[in-house]
């Protein structure tokens, strides 16, 4: 009989330093006002010394004393993100070192601002078989690593972070990941990518020259799409499991652009009280953007046990999807 996948820990970890759009105005011909009206974005984070592995092992090492729990406790580490340390080892090998897994294999995932999605899907199925009893789920990017600061249309949207969950199987049915539905389209890659370095363009002065090795978005182009998959598929997963949106609780959207989730929030028919936001204070983090909302609410006690969570996700690829979850852990009383 399979197991249901329940997250059973949260937890985060953000730089110190930030990035306002008052620090962007004297680096790009750009204003604080453009980008709040544009984007919703006040500020970002900043990792100077250090990698993505650093963003993701602060996170589980956040979760791990909130849990209490001994790192050799893990059995699986997934990890999603487009800034991993290197190309290998993966970043999961480096992290599983950091914070001494001892006991844990992984892997690394891509799938850019859905890898989140992507990876919490690839976990539970892990745990829903009765495969393995404790699994980290971490996205973390180090966006600043792949982004020119001279292109303003892009460097103003992202930032550092890292954020964690932990999946471990139900002993009910009541609570975890119920549903979710995943999307892919690879004729949307030449809207958003980073072309260099791969094996299609391996690294040469050429490459460094034309800039390949930094995020390049048309972010019109992406913006068209984003607004109607990532509204869509949330659209989608409530109707496929009879959710009104009175029965939703929260909408735990990626954090790309706050225009972007309040056309998800209004094809739900969700009112914004209902909605995860701290696009805010940490602009687009890719990977990281919807565990960090989830454990940023546990955190301040505005996750309760039985809530409907809708979180969804549009990326790079395309890459898009929505998770249908019923909390499962007690109100966080700290
Ligand atoms: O997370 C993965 C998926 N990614 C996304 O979902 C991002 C999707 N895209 C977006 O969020 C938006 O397209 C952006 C925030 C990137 C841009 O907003 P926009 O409303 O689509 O602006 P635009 O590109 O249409 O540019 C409007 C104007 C242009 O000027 P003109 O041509 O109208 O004179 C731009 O040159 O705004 C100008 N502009 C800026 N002005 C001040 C572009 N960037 C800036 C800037 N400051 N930083």
């Amino acid at each position: 009989m399979p197991k249901r996948a329940v997250i059973t820990g949260v937890g985060h970890y953000v730089p110190e330093e930030k990035l306002t759009n008052a620090d962007l105005e004297k680096m790009v011909d750009t204003t604080d006002e453009w980008i709040r009206t544009r984007t919703g974005i006040r500020e970002r984070r900043i990792l100077r010394d250090g990698a993505t592995s650093d963003l993701a092992a602060g996170a589980i090492k956040d979760l791990l004393k909130k849990k209490k729990m001994s790192a050799e406790e893990i059995d699986l580490i997934i990890v999603a993100t487009v800034t991993p340390d290197m190309f290998f080892p993966a970043t999961a090998c480096v992290i599983q070192e950091k914070i001494g897994a001892k006991n844990a294999w992984g892997f690394d995932l891509s799938a850019a601002c859905s890898g989140f999605v992507f990876a919490l899907v690839t976990g539970a199925q892990f745990v829903q078989t009765g495969a393995y009893k404790k699994v980290i789920v971490v996205g973390a990017d180090k966006m600043t690593s792949i982004t020119d600061y001279t292109d303003r249309a892009n460097c103003i949207l992202f930032g550092d972070a890292g954020a964690a969950l932990l999946l471990e199987p139900s002993e009910s049915k009541e609570y975890g990941i119920v549903d979710y539905i995943l999307h892919c389209d690879g004729s949307g890659g030449q809207y958003l990518n980073m072309l260099g370095g791969g094996s299609l363009n391996p690294a040469s002065h050429e490459t460094v020259e034309k800039k390949m090795h930094y995020l390049y978005q048309d972010g019109k182009a992406v913006f068209k799409v984003a607004v109607v998959g990532m509204a869509d598929v949330s659209y989608e997963i409530m109707k496929k499991n009879n959710l009104t949106s009175n029965d939703v609780d929260w909408l735990v959207p990626h954090q790309a652009n706050k225009r972007i989730i309040d056309a998800t929030a209004n094809r739900m028919e969700l009112d914004s009280s209902k909605v995860m936001l701290n696009i805010d204070r940490y602009g687009n983090t890719t990977a990281a953007t919807i565990p960090l909302c989830l454990s940023e609410y546990y955190q301040n006690g505005q996750l309760k046990k039985g809530q409907n969570l809708v979180l969804s996700a549009f990326g790079a690829g395309y890459t898009w999807g929505a998770i249908y979850i019923k909390w499962g852990m007690e109100n966080c009383q700290d």
